[in-house]
């Protein structure tokens, strides 16, 4: 039966975030189904800006960054007066589902709505890669280039004048991004939240790095983790005598969610989006679509919401191993 859906996106905006909604919007399109856009995440769901996508909305959109519906981050729709506004906007519209794109505070939300009685379908879309439920999210791969290429850069530069860097990555409470790019961009030493820093054990890490002759020291740091830059360089400016290399700090901050989707992030991401039309089509609601292993799969948002994705400990080994 023909079906009324719409799709938001909602919390920090993630390359591929346009790539799904073209995907929900194409998908139900193609079974005979009218699809709604929801501007603004959330916010838009309260105030009511609702309109109808038709295939040519989403067109030439596949390989832009960003999210073409906007998104926020909403206060209001974690209180129950919020969600029945937002309630009455979709039902006034004659919507059946909702689609929601987003990380781990959006799928929250979406379990909220989901208990209320709405139909709700989660797709996994965050840089930090902090969702239980999908092994790897929609942003995660263009976010971890684009902060490897900026190590790779200020490797060249760090090592013209034998400085040490530290780069701040994102990941809020997740070390993910952290621990990949250190990895691929063979830093000496990453710092977690996951993981407790000895910020002396950093600063002989560094003396040893110079007294071998290193033309240039890495430090990736965490935004969450305790270490993070702004840390880091308050504690090596005060023992600076004793590190050699002096001492420089970058952040990466934003640069990392504006880049344009990588191919991986455009098919996973056109992946889920079908997911999410499948999970609609069988009526199953309440869940959210990732991936696991190869495989499109979806997992009650009960077990997703308030929780953050674990790191594989071997692979923290590995980096530790590797530094
Ligand atoms: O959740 C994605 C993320 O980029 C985090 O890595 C970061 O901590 C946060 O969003 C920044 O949020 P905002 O864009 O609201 O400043």
């Amino acid at each position: 039966m023909a079906k009324r859906i719409a799709v938001l996106t909602s919390g920090g905006d993630a390359p591929g975030m346009n790539a799904a909604i073209r995907s929900v919007v194409r998908c139900g399109l193609s079974r005979g189904w009218v699809t709604y856009g929801v501007y603004s995440g959330f916010k838009g769901l309260i105030s009511g800006t609702i309109e109808q996508l038709t295939t040519r909305d989403v067109g030439g959109v596949i390989q832009r960054g960003g999210t073409l519906l906007g998104s926020a981050r909403c206060e209001e729709f974690k209180t129950v007066d919020g969600r029945e506004l937002a309630l009455r906007n979709l039902n006034q519209k004659g919507i059946e589902a909702l689609v929601v794109i987003g990380g781990n505070g959006s799928q929250t939300g979406s379990y909220e709505l989901n208990k209320m009685g709405f139909p709700v379908v989660g797709i996994a879309s965050t840089i930090d890669n902090d969702l239980v439920g999908s092994d790897i999210t929609i942003g995660v791969d263009t976010a971890l280039n684009i902060a490897l290429e900026a190590i790779d850069r200020l490797k060249v530069t760090a090592s013209s004048h034998q400085r040490a860097f530290i780069i701040e990555v994102m990941g809020r409470k997740c070390g993910y991004i952290a621990l990949m790019s250190g990895i691929a961009g063979g830093a000496e030493a990453i710092t977690l939240p996951e993981v407790k820093t000895d910020p002396e054990e950093l600063a002989v890490t560094l003396r040893a790095a110079y007294e071998h002759g290193k033309s240039h020291a890495l430090i990736v740091a965490a935004e969450g983790a305790e270490y993070n830059a702004a840390k880091l360089t308050e504690y090596f400016y005060a023992n600076k005598e004793r590190l050699g290399f002096s001492i420089r700090s970058t952040i990466l901050g934003h640069v990392q969610r504006g880049g344009t989707p990588s191919a991986y992030d455009r098919i996973l991401a056109s992946k889920f989006g079908l997911g999410a039309v499948e999970a609609i089509e069988r009526e199953e609601y309440g869940v959210l679509v990732g991936i696991k292993g190869n495989q499109v799969l979806t997992t009650p948002l009960e077990e997703i919401a308030g929780k953050t994705k674990q790191l594989d400990p071997a692979v923290i080994q590995l980096a530790k191993t590797l530094d």
